[in-house]
């Protein structure tokens, strides 16, 4: 007999209270065995109330993930179901690509309480501290050309914004060109994609996404505070992390499939529905400088298509995108 269905009956009863009686009956195991077991649980992190006559009543789980909390929520067919929870990491990111590197199947993840040298885009760090945040990596073996791993980039966004606004309805999200989550201007999440090729032909896809779920104000350095959010601090509530974490596989699983089937089409039509960056006058630094002009819409690579201020029409492959107030 396993801890798990003494949870389940607890959980079943939805903070109710259930005799000990009831659970050594349905458990068929000793009044103390039961005991042990709640300590079992307590010990996970579980916080389970016992009252003489009334019997036990679960009132909090752990803030940890664990399996047994996030498998059961997985309504996936392979996203997750190799998962490694690890209590700390360097970043999940090097975790993945040893795995991907001995052979680990498409949609193996690896998740991470807390990373100690979290990584973000352009070589900046990327806060991760425990408990708090969910910092995931998915491994994906997509059969195609090198050139498009970009599309990839804007599959995640779509994916996190749906999963995302399932979660948190109350919350408007927005993706800024590629692929930064925004709620009211501030980032509440990114992506960093890193793939290995080998003779110009892709192995695989590591895709690192960063959702800062459960993170207080004083969590982040304080010269980040005007661009960066939780969701817990944007909606006032504290977020499921393993919900939230299964509903991102979800999603994923579901854009992925329908992007290997149809192309990038139908995720193009899905970014561009919840860009923030379209239709507003930006500023583009990019790697050759500053281009001035209003991001128009997607080509098929994945690139922004940037109508500048002498009527012509421009292709941006990489930039980080500013806001311009019209003079
Ligand atoms: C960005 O700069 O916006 C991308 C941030 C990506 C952070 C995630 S957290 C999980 C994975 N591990 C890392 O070290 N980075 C990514």
């Amino acid at each position: 007999m396993s801890g798990i269905d003494l949870l389940s009956l607890l959980e079943a009863k939805a903070g109710e209270y259930v005799s000990g009686e009831e659970i050594s009956r349905a458990l068929n195991v000793s009044r103390t065995a039961v005991w042990k077991q709640v300590r079992k649980l307590e010990s996970e992190g579980y916080t389970v109330e016992a009252v003489p006559r009334l019997g036990y009543r679960l009132t909090g789980k752990p803030s940890r993930l664990s399996m047994r909390d996030l498998l059961p929520k997985l309504r996936t067919r392979t996203f997750g179901r190799q998962l490694r929870l690890l209590d700390v990491a360097e970043s999940t990111q090097d975790e993945l690509r040893l795995l991907a590197e001995e052979g680990a199947v498409e949609g193996t993840v690896v998740m991470a309480e807390r990373q100690t040298k979290g990584r973000g885009r352009l070589g900046r760090n990327w806060v991760s501290p425990p408990g708090k945040g969910i910092w995931m990596s998915l491994l994906l073996r997509p059969p195609v050309p090198l050139p498009l791993t970009p599309q990839l980039t804007l599959l995640a966004a779509v994916a996190l914004s749906r999963a995302i606004s399932a979660t948190v309805p109350s919350l408007p999200i927005g993706i800024k060109w590629p692929n930064d989550l925004l709620v009211g201007g501030r980032k509440i999440s990114g992506i960093l994609l890193e793939s290995a090729a080998e003779d110009e032909r892709l192995k695989y896809v590591v895709v690192g996404m960063g959702i800062s779920v459960n993170l207080d104000a004083d969590d982040y350095p304080e010269d980040m505070l005007a661009k960066v959010v939780s969701l817990k601090m944007a909606s006032g509530e504290t977020i499921d992390r393993s919900e939230l974490a299964a509903c991102i596989l979800e999603q994923f699983e579901k854009l992925y499939g329908l992007y290997l089937e149809q192309g990038f089409d139908p995720i193009r039509t899905l970014w561009e529905a919840r860009s923030v960056t379209l239709g507003r006058p930006a500023v583009l630094y990019t790697p050759q400088g500053e281009v001035n002009g209003i991001p128009r819409g997607l080509d098929d690579m994945g690139g922004l298509l940037v109508d500048l201020p002498d009527g012509s029409r421009r292709t941006i492959y990489s930039a980080e995108v500013g806001e311009r107030q019209e003079s």
